[in-house]
């Protein structure tokens, strides 16, 4: 039995710090474990110039704590007011690289309210992206139909693609496309077809590894878009990483919203997974019996994307059992429960792996 695994410090394709106090509490969390992190644009006011994401990048590192060496990858919001001059511009910058550019579905979730109806709309700026080798990274959900009626949110990422990806591949045939927290069966099988180092990648969070809708529903905690899909879906999702394909890689997808939010009528949608989610994969790794696959997943396949080295630093987990007991308290009084909590979670929920 192994108990006990090191790889290279691992990299968060997608995260969401937040802003103030939020900020603050959240972004030592990921700092502490990962090398790099691809951070969400999805703030209010959005980040949509490169010079915001550079102010953004500045509250961030003032956020780590000394010493840490985790390396923010700025993102912008793919809005009607990004321009292809502002592409070219946070491609060549040396303040503030721009990693890739986010695009979320017209009010599917948090902040989506500056997304496109429809991503195809956006000609110029995806030519220009794909001229100069910057990622879209994919909210990959259909969330109205034609007619501006939703969806039935459990059929939106099926729906994208099957109708809107493909299209989106055949138009830029360079363009790098991440499809960013893959939950269902049609994504995984897309993916394992068409998938491409360099090209079509997926990311994949722990909480759609990990739980299922019947528990789900029930749960602020695990609210989220895309919603946690059914059983059937998960052991799909579940073979896909068990493939150990070179273009599936962790994304946590780590969303905090303070309590009032989660615990309310209408939770609002983001699973809050920064202070467990390596451990959470490695437990996930370790019930599917491909331990000897984490690394690549972790911590190799996404740095290569983005055309960065792997972290030259080391983590390890040991095989332990522990439970989380508090959540997260901002400089504001606010708390912030992350999934695996012991009352909020699935009930005396126990993770299997810790950081040593
Ligand atoms: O659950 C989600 N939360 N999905 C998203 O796409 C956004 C995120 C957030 O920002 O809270
Ligand atoms: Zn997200």
């Amino acid at each position: 039995m192994t108990d006990s695994v090191t790889i290279k410090k691992p990299f968060d394709s997608h995260v969401h710090f937040r802003q103030g106090a939020m900020l603050r509490a959240v972004t030592p969390l990921t700092a502490a474990k990962f090398s790099r992190a691809v951070v969400m644009p999805n703030t209010d006011p959005p980040i949509e110039t490169v010079d915001q994401a550079a102010e953004y990048k500045k509250e961030i590192l003032g956020a780590m704590p000394q010493g840490s060496h985790c390396e923010p990858l700025m993102t912008v919001y793919l809005t009607k007011n990004l321009t292809a001059v502002e592409i070219e511009k946070g491609a060549k910058s040396n303040v503030c690289k721009i990693y890739g550019v986010k695009s979320y579905p017209y009010g599917a979730t948090t902040n989506s309210q500056w997304g496109y109806r429809s991503i195809l709309e956006a000609k110029e700026v995806l030519k220009k992206m794909e001229e100069v080798g910057m990622p879209l990274l994919l909210h990959g959900e259909v969330h109205m139909n034609e007619s501006g009626g939703e969806v039935d949110p459990y059929e939106g990422e099926r729906l994208f693609i099957e109708d809107i990806l493909p299209r989106l591949l055949d138009s830029y045939p360079k363009l790098k496309i991440s499809l960013e927290h893959l939950s269902t069966a049609v994504a995984a099988d897309f993916i394992e077809k068409h998938g491409a180092e360099g090209r079509l990648v997926a990311t994949i969070t722990p909480h759609h590894l990990l739980y299922a809708r019947e528990e789900a529903e029930s749960r602020p905690l695990l609210r989220c878009k895309p919603l946690i899909k059914s059983k059937a879906e998960r052991e799909k999702v579940r073979l896909l990483v068990k493939k150990g394909l070179p273009f599936v890689f962790a994304g946590t997808d780590s969303a905090p919203h303070p309590e009032s939010k989660k615990f309310s009528a209408t939770p609002a949608f983001g699973v809050f997974s920064a202070p467990v989610a390596i451990e959470l994969y490695t437990q996930i790794f370790d019930e599917l019996g491909v331990l000897n696959l984490l690394e690549n997943f972790l911590s190799i396949n996404g740095p290569n994307f983005y055309g960065l080295p792997p972290s030259e630093e080391t983590i390890t987990l040991v095989k332990k059992d522990w439970q989380v007991t508090e959540p997260v308290v901002t400089d504001e009084g606010e708390k912030v429960w992350p999934i695996g909590h012991k009352e909020h979670g699935l009930g005396n929920e126990t993770l299997r792996w810790r950081v040593r």
